[in-house]
């Protein structure tokens, strides 16, 4: 049985404005509705568990999307708190061997080739996998003065994308952990990398974007207007 997990209880602080990033819209629907869409198109996917903050007002509401259960809990925090609490709340059926798939609700243009390729790896090795994308520009690292102070060499070096796969077992059991040492994780794979775990990198499209900015939602729409 595989879940979706969606932590969508951000401020998008960063996006500036007072709507949530997740709730704003791309193509005619909110991110967070193609986010949606994206993993419970996948016929093995069971549902999804979102995470939104105590006092969204915003939430469609929806109980269902395309025929399956979307359940809903409170979120917490940081992001890691909030799929740690989505975790929580999934149902029993979904036991600790169930593979989870934690996705950005500010992610919005998930392919489904990439979401295969992420199951299949994620089943074929127990420690999980991410999609993620090897870096292309030159890295500097900026003195204080934002002058730079070194170029990093780009070798084997990925950009973390979401999904992340995971049994959700093993997950909570990181996630939990890393709370307990009072560590601030900012994605999965880091709470299982704690753990001792050595997730795959499953290389999928550069156009899985995260919103973060104006611009980003701006290409958002372009990519999805096309699809
Ligand atoms: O802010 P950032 O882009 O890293 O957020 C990534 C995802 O995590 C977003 O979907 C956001 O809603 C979610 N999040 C959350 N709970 C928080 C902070 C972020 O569910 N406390």
């Amino acid at each position: 049985m595989i879940w979706a997990v969606v932590p969508a209880a951000g401020r998008g602080t960063r996006f500036g404005g007072e709507v949530p990033k997740q709730y704003l819209p791309a193509a005619g629907r909110p991110l967070i509705a193609h986010a949606l869409e994206a993993l419970l198109a996948h016929p093995r996917v069971a549902g999804a568990m979102v995470a939104l903050a105590a006092d969204d007002c915003l939430w469609p509401g929806w109980a269902e999307l395309r025929g399956k259960p979307v359940l809903r809990c409170v979120g917490g925090g940081e992001r890691a708190d909030s799929v740690l609490a989505a975790l929580e709340a999934l149902p029993e059926s979904a036991g600790a061997d169930a593979l989870v798939l934690v996705h950005d609700a500010a992610r919005p243009n998930l392919h489904a080739a990439d979401l295969e390729r992420l199951i299949a790896a994620a089943e074929a090795h127990a420690d999980g996998a991410i999609l993620a994308a090897p870096v292309r520009d030159t890295l500097k690292r900026a003195g204080e003065d934002a002058r730079i102070a070194a170029t990093e060499p780009r070798e084997r070096l990925w950009r973390a994308f979401t999904p992340q796969a995971f049994r959700r077992g093993a997950l909570t059991a990181a996630l939990r952990a890393a709370r307990e040492a009072g560590v601030a994780v900012t994605d999965e794979a880091m709470a299982m990398e704690r753990a001792g775990a050595r997730p795959r990198l499953v290389e999928g499209r550069e156009d899985n974007l995260k919103v973060t900015t104006p611009a980003d939602l701006a290409l958002a729409e372009h990519l999805l207007a096309r699809r």
